[in-house]
């Protein structure tokens, strides 16, 4: 089986040859309507056919990559519908270029090449979401296209260090832009979900995530105190660890009591002169 996920895995680079020759396409059937350009139409079959293979390459290549798991949520499974069906009409669509009748269907070619980017930006759009999770994209739109994809107002920046909330404000952040990638809503490895507090808090499936006051018996702390070639070590896959003084204040977070809905100023956090220099630069006050 492993082998099929390591194939499976090729699927994020293969991906982007038939898109390169799909945008071809349209460009030279929309241009070989002009009188001018007529002449380019001779290379549209071979395109077409090229566009066909590297698109069943890629959906069979997704498949592998799919049964690794994880990807089940809505945007996994939308990512394999527009996939496989882009696919199979492309397949159709170049079988018929490459036939003897391909003379009487010439009015179909550019439609059908509009038709195939619609569908390229739809399926890229999910399989974004896969990567990136859903709510990248908008992160930072005006908040009136947050509220039309579902997010709340953003949480203004911090300018007063004792107004900070050590999760939302602090650690959430930290972890939103290390581990909610393959950790978030789209994509839950090992069933953990960091994208809220109570999701960090329920932890994953192993269990022990976080043990309140005790870095040393919290697992998301031993993954990312790890030596980074171990394989455990997260974040995973050679991707962007948090700094040494974000592990450290993940550490002072976990120590004083893993607490979010509290602001530092009023609350019985200990901020050592230490950790305030590491949450003010982190913070960029
Ligand atoms: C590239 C994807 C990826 C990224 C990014 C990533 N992880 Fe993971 N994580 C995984 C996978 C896959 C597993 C399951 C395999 C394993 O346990 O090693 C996992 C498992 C875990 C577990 C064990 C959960 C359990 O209960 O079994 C913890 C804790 C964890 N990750 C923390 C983190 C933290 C903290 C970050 C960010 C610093 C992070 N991960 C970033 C892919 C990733």
């Amino acid at each position: 089986m492993s082998f099929i996920y390591f194939l499976g895995r090729f699927h994020v680079l293969v991906l982007h040859v038939p898109i390169g020759i799909i945008v071809a396409i349209v460009v030279l059937e929309a241009l070989a309507r002009r009188e001018k350009y007529r002449n380019l139409e001779a290379a549209s079959p071979f395109l077409w056919g090229a566009a066909a293979l590297t698109a069943i390459v890629t959906v069979v290549l997704g498949y592998f990559h799919f049964a690794e798991g994880s990807f089940g949520s809505a945007s996994g499974v939308q990512h394999r519908t527009f996939g496989t069906a882009l696919g199979v009409l492309i397949t159709a669509v170049a079988l018929l270029r490459l036939s003897r009748f391909a003379r009487n269907y010439a009015p179909v070619y550019f439609p059908a090449s509009v038709l195939m980017v619609l569908l390229v930006s739809i399926t890229g759009h999910y399989g974004g979401n896969l990567t990136h999770g859903s709510s990248y994209l908008v992160e930072y739109a005006p908040q009136p296209v947050r509220s039309l994809a579902g997010l709340g107002p953003r949480r203004p920046p911090v300018t007063d260090l004792a107004l900070a909330d050590p999760f939302l404000d602090i650690v959430g952040p930290i972890l939103r832009q290390r581990c909610t990638s393959c950790h978030g809503t789209d994509t839950t490895e090992a069933d953990l979900n960091m994208t809220t507090y109570e999701g960090v808090m329920r932890g994953g499936e192993t269990g022990g995530t976080i043990a309140a006051g005790r870095p040393e018996f919290s697992e998301l702390m031993n993954r990312i105190t790890l030596p980074p070639d171990d394989e455990a070590f997260m974040p995973a896959e050679g991707n962007t660890p948090p700094t040494p003084e974000q592990v450290r204040i993940i550490e002072w977070w976990i120590q004083t009591g893993a607490q979010s809905g509290v602001v530092l100023g009023e609350s019985d956090i200990e901020v050592s002169a230490e950790i305030e220099a590491l949450l003010r630069a982190e913070l960029g006050l």
